[in-house]
Order: C-alpha cells, then sequence, then structure tokens
C-alpha cells in the first residue's frame, strides 16, 4: 500500500488544509515531520472550521495523529491547541496523539530571541511568525536543545537551561531584550511535563510497525519547498527542510517509506513576510487576487502578496522537493480575467533564466517573462470533472502541466472537500 507525502510547491498557504484532509480520511496515520506552530491548516467539516497549527489534520478526521522528531513543538502552544479542538469535540487523548521523544522544544526564550532580532533587522526583516521557529532549530543543530524526553529528567532540564541561558540572556541582553530567569522557565517546565510526556513515545516504532503492517501513512508537510532553508529563497525562508525527503528523517523512516509525493500550488502565487518574490503584482489584479482568495495568512492574519501563477518557481520547487503529482488550487478564482499570466523564466542582467539563481542579489533581481493566455468567462466555481470547466480553464491547467513538468493530478475549485477534480489517487501510487 503506497504511502503519501504532501507539501507546498510554492511559498506556503497553498491550500493544504482541504487536499490533506480528503487524504486524511482515507489514510490510516497522519505525521508532522518538520516545522511548527507557525502552520496553519484550515480545516471545515460540516458545521466545524478547526484551525490546526501543530496537529495533525487526521484527528478532525479520527486518525491517529504523530508529530515525528523533525517538528519543533511549543509545549505551551500544544496544549493550548489540544484544549481548543477538544473544546469543539475532537478527541485528543495519548489514544489518538503520539509525539515523538526525540523532538525540540520551544521555550519561552524563542520567540523572544525571533521578535527581538526580527525588530533589529529594521527594513530587512525576514517577516517570520514571531514563534521562535528559527532560533530553536538553531539549537536543535548548536546541540544545547531540550527535547521531550529532557522533561521527564529535572536535572538534565536544569543542566540544559543553564547552558541555553548562558547562550540566549547574552545574546537577548546584546539586543535590548529582557533576559529569562532560570528558575521560572525550570519551574513551568516541571509543571508541563506531567502534561506532555503521557504523548512521548519513540515514534519511528511505531511507524515501522504501522508500515510492515501496511497501514496507510499520510505525511503532511508544512509552509512549502521556496521556504525550504536549502531550496528556498535564502534568507527569507523558514529554519526547516520542507521538500518531501524530510517526511523520512523528520519522523525516522527510511527514504522507500515517503510514497507518493503530491506538491500542492495555487493556480496563482501568494506570500507572507518579505523575499522575493518576481510575480509579484502591486496593482488592482493583485488586489483582486488577495480579496476574492480571502488571502490573509491564518497563523498571524497578514495580507497575503499575491501575483501570476509563476511555472519557473513551481517546476524547481517540483524537482528538488521530489513532487510526483500536482494538486492545483484555487482555480476559481481566476474565474472572469480576461487574460491570464504565466511566468516562463526571469530575465536578470539581461540573460534569460529558467530557474531562481541562488543568489539573493539575482533572485531580488529577476523579472518574469511572461507567457499570456486568454482567460475564462464562465465559473469553474464548484466544478468536479473536466467536462464542468470551461475549455480556456482546461488550457490554463494543461500549459501549467507542460511548464513544471508535473502531471495535474487534482484540481480544487472552492474550499468544499467535494469540489475537486481527481485524476489519480495519491493513495494508489
Ligand atoms: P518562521 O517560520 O516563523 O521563521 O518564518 C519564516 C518565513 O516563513 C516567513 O516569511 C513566514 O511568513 C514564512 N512562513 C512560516 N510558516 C508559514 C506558513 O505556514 N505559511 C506561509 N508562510 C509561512
Amino acid at each position: 500500500m503506497a504511502n503519501v507525502a504532501v507539501i507546498g510547491a510554492q511559498w506556503g498557504d497553498e491550500g493544504k488544509g482541504k487536499v490533506v484532509d480528503w487524504l486524511a480520511s482515507r489514510a490510516d496515520l497522519v505525521v508532522r515531520f518538520q516545522g511548527g506552530h507557525n502552520a496553519g491548516h484550515t480545516l471545515v467539516v460540516g458545521d466545524q472550521t478547526y484551525k490546526l497549527s501543530l496537529l495533525p489534520s487526521g484527528l478532525v478526521r479520527g486518525k491517529l495523529g504523530i508529530i515525528g522528531n523533525g517538528v519543533v513543538i511549543d509545549p505551551e502552544a500544544l496544549l493550548s491547541e489540544i484544549a481548543r479542538v477538544r473544546a469543539q469535540g475532537l478527541n485528543v487523548s495519548p489514544e489518538t496523539l503520539r509525539i515523538a521523544d526525540n523532538a525540540t522544544l520551544i521555550l519561552p526564550l524563542h520567540p523572544a530571541i525571533d521578535r527581538a532580532r526580527e525588530a533589529s533587522r529594521g527594513d530587512s526583516k525576514i517577516g517570520t511568525t514571531g514563534r521562535g521557529i528559527g532560533p530553536a532549530y538553531e539549537d536543535k543543530v548548536a546541540r544545547r536543545a531540550i527535547r521531550v524526553a529532557d522533561l521527564a529528567e529535572p536535572e538534565t532540564l536544569s543542566a540544559k537551561l543553564d547552558e541555553l541561558l548562558l547562550h540566549h540572556n547574552t545574546l537577548l541582553a546584546g539586543l535590548g531584550a529582557p533576559v529569562f530567569e532560570k528558575q521560572a522557565l525550570l519551574d513551568r517546565l516541571l509543571e508541563l511535563a506531567p502534561l506532555v510526556l503521557p504523548y512521548a513515545e519513540p515514534v519511528w516504532e511505531r511507524l515501522d510497525d504501522a508500515r510492515r503492517a501496511g497501514k496507510r501513512i499520510l505525511f503532511e508537510g508544512a509552509q512549502a519547498v521556496m521556504l525550504d532553508v536549502d531550496h528556498g529563497t535564502y534568507p527569507f525562508v523558514t529554519s526547516s527542510n520542507t521538500v518531501a525527503a524530510t517526511a523520512a528523517s523528520g519522523s525516522g523512516m527510511g527514504p522507500a517509506s515517503v510514497g507518493f509525493v503530491l506538491g500542492i500550488a495555487k493556480a496563482y502565487t501568494t506570500r507572507v513576510g518579505s523575499g522575493p518574490f518576481p510575480t509579484e503584482l502591486l496593482d488592482a489584479t493583485g488586489r483582486l487576487l488577495g480579496e476574492r482568495g480571502h488571502e490573509f495568512g491564518t497563523v498571524t492574519g497578514r495580507p497575503r502578496r499575491c501575483g501570476w501563477f509563476d511555472a519557473t518557481l513551481v517546476r524547481q520547487a517540483v524537482k528538488v522537493g521530489g513532487v510526483q503529482g500536482l494538486a492545483l488550487t484555487k482555480l476559481d478564482v481566476l474565474d472572469g480575467l480576461p487574460e491570464l499570466n504565466i511566468c516562463t523564466g526571469y530575465r536578470i542582467g539581461g540573460e534569460i533564466f529558467r530557474r531562481l539563481p541562488a543568489s539573493p542579489r539575482a533572485q531580488a533581481a529577476a523579472e518574469p517573462v511572461y507567457e499570456t493566455i486568454e482567460g475564462w468567462t464562465d465559473s469553474t466555481r464548484g466544478a468536479r470533472s473536466w467536462a464542468d470547466l470551461p475549455a480556456q480553464a482546461i488550457k490554463y491547467v494543461r500549459r501549467i502541466e507542460e511548464l513544471v513538468e508535473a502531471p495535474v493530478t487534482l484540481v480544487s475549485t472552492s474550499p468544499e472537500r467535494d469540489d475537486t477534480i481527481l485524476v489519480r489517487d495519491p493513495f494508489e501510487g
């Protein structure tokens, strides 16, 4: 039985929630493998709207949720999200949610550093979510992070806090921000420990058992390939690897377990936060896309920047992310536009590129080269088969397929779960 990994193929917010929810209903386990509560997935089920940041989406469908070792976990955020969705009637308990005991924790000093550093960057700020994601991953790589299993060992916590505070208080003081006191942090961690530890286990063992038993595993990516710390628009990226390969290392499985990789892309492009965006539209069309697409960040509420579909960018995301099929979302937002532009390359310093170069200067200078396609007047909203789509909309999708060099295996035509054109079932490989 094939597993499926879902990743974003642009800069995030591609509408993963709906696709993941649909796939979760057909999976046995749903695994988060990177990122933290910087992610935001909105799931509409019946008359309930669930806003999930850290919890795997499968919980909404009664499926076992796993938070893998590659995720950074803010225990306060975790517990308040659990309380919030429980109040909406979801069953979240140590029977339905398992957390890797070797996952890294986010402490209150991480968002403090995140924000203080952003403030000190001024105009060159990254536009982070301010949730401490970057500083927590830095601690993990620097080998000083507090991990879930440490919550069971007060002496380990105490020693690790000494090391952490030596580092972070020096930095905070240098940035002119308030420093942290060890005892208060230790006391709080000891209070949180009995609330978090019942969820903790070596999840790799459970995942290995599931794999052997032929269970269907859905790996739920957060953020997107162009925010990947290696392959994205560095330094305007998040601090984890968001490509599909991370589904293996971020959960404790081998690469062969990842299965079919489904990339999600909007039929246009959006981005929150700073950084290069060659096809950004600062005109009325950009505003129209934002209004029609309800383009406001799920986590921070910030308006998203909007622009034309960038096939050059998505092609790159397909290659480095390992995408085997593309789910195209929000096609209906383009309804009625007389002409659509698709970016097929960049002009940088008089040269044409079919990829976004690694140099930040080149990325900032990249001018889109467009191919213009006639739009369609009929509505695509709610379409459930190709026959429901105007001929021009089909042409648009087919052209995207050619340019990004990946088949479109799913088209989403409204926020409703059933308003989907399914070309190929990802679980069938
Ligand atoms: P961080 O992940 O909070 O460090 O933010 C780094 C960059 O990633 C910023 O540009 C954020 O806006 C962006 N980002 C982080 N999480 C998401 C997400 O779930 N969707 C879209 N952008 C995100």
